[in-house]
């Protein structure tokens, strides 16, 4: 049926982002309205806790990486005293950005503008003529600004910019117990995030990105059936059996906190010899297995299975997905970055962690066969939004069959959009306030 265009007064009030997300549908305003955009940035970004990185992608004293939290530009870095911060990168003197590099190993970050240092714990070394001041200013106080919360979770680092709000744990919640899938898939408990990282981008808005489980037979229907086709092909090796079809042991399922899964487990725990069996056509996969069952005991065969994917979104801006971690920078309300980092697996042997990063590769790289797809189907979904007759998008798949699980998280068919509501849930309730 269609719905009568509204007549909305930007920026948007509180009551208006409450009727913008109603029981199986959101308004298309919420992808396209700048004043929304601005909003989201103080509410969301601004608040809640978001992923920085893995400690592993700064092994060494000096060593960091360039990240955003929300339009903040920070610095990820270890310094000389082997600790990890998250520190504004914004010159204390008159805020420029003291960092462009986007990646390097450093004892000092120096400003160009008017040549402050400061060392890669924050502290500054030195200000140039410093007669100019009445005082010294190295008494802590012009140091570079640390993130107000900063917290870690197995390796995972997430900061805020709010120095209030509920502790990681508990706004994780059960989304711990899926990155632990992947961090379990190490005998050892130990990940390398140092194979390099790829940064894209497309012209749409960071809601957009990924846990869909509807999607896959369309859209990447040539890929599907090349999988089906070889399954020697590793990632694709259980695809004969669809994982993306509702007869499937495949589910969706809403975490709470706007986090969300689809849950491939089950279905993949069906087909654990077939994981096994390709392990075990690589150099070290017997002595991999082995190393699991010693360390995991009767969960080892659901983490070998899973292959350390727990196909997992935490909201609003981490994913882990097959084999790489993958952060979601919003730019503008119609221009999302993604970044996507390839995840090796200690206690894997390196031909194994090496057929990692070509799977990743053959799906998500810049000439992969899936990804460039999706980033193709979220700007046409930009463009759509604009036909605004009729704004109103559809979320409602599977509302009526979805069910309250043992843990406490509401679970449905794989194809079912359990997913995209609970995130809208959690989006209308930070966009509130609340
Ligand atoms: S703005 Fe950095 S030294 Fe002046
Ligand atoms: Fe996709």
């Amino acid at each position: 049926m269609n719905q009568p265009a509204i007549e909305w007064i930007r920026p948007a009030s509180e009551e208006m982002i409450s009727e913008l997300v109603q029981p199986g549908r959101v308004h298309s305003r919420i992808y396209t309205d700048p004043g929304i955009f601005e909003l989201e940035m103080d509410r969301i970004f601004g608040r809640t806790w978001l992923l920085i990185g893995h400690e592993s992608e700064i092994p060494n004293p000096g060593d960091y990486k360039l990240r955003r939290m929300g339009k903040a530009p920070v610095i990820f870095v270890r310094g000389r005293d082997n600790t990890v911060r998250v520190l504004l990168n914004r010159c204390r003197h008159r805020g420029a950005q003291i960092c462009e590099e986007e990646t390097g190993n450093t004892r000092q970050f120096t400003c160009w503008f008017h040549g402050w240092s400061f060392e890669n714990t924050g502290k500054l070394l030195g200000v140039t003529q410093p007669e100019g001041y009445g005082h010294a200013l190295n008494d802590g106080s012009m140091d570079l600004t640390p993130t107000p919360r900063m917290d870690n979770y197995r390796g995972f680092i997430f900061a805020s910019l709010s120095a209030d709000g509920g502790s990681l744990k508990e706004e994780l919640s059960l989304a711990t117990s899926r990155i632990d899938i992947l961090v379990d898939a190490s005998p050892t408990g130990q990940l390398m995030l140092d194979a390099g990282a790829h940064k894209t981008s497309y012209r749409g808005n960071w809601k957009m990105v990924g846990m869909d489980g509807y999607h896959p037979n369309y859209l990447h229907s040539s890929v599907v059936a090349a999988w089906k086709r070889n399954e020697d092909s590793g990632v694709g090796s259980t695809h004969r059996d669809d994982p993306y079809s509702d007869g499937s042991l495949s589910r969706t399922r809403d975490l709470g906190y706007g986090h969300c899964q689809l849950d491939l487990l089950n279905h993949r725990l069906k087909h654990y010899e077939r994981q096994c069996e390709f392990y075990r056509k690589f150099p070290g996969g017997d002595d991999y297995i082995a190393a699991m069952h010693r360390a995991h005991g009767d969960r080892a065969t659901l983490l070998i299975a899973a292959g350390g994917d727990p196909h997992v979104g935490v909201f609003p801006n981490m994913q882990i997905i097959n084999n790489h971690l993958r952060i979601i920078n919003p730019i503008s309300v119609d221009y999302t970055e993604l970044l996507m980092i390839p995840v090796k697996i200690g206690g894997m042997s390196n031909e194994l962690n090496a057929e990692r990063l070509r799977q990743h590769e053959s799906f998500y790289g810049p000439c992969g066969a899936g990804s460039p797809d999706d980033a193709e189907m979220f700007e046409r979904v930009q463009v759509g939004m604009h036909a605004e007759v009729n704004p109103w998008i559809d979320l409602s798949r599977g509302i009526e069959r979805e069910k309250v699980d043992t843990d406490g998280s509401i679970v449905g068919q794989i194809t079912d959009e359990v997913t995209q509501r609970g995130q809208a849930k959690r989006w209308a309730q930070l966009m509130k306030g609340k």
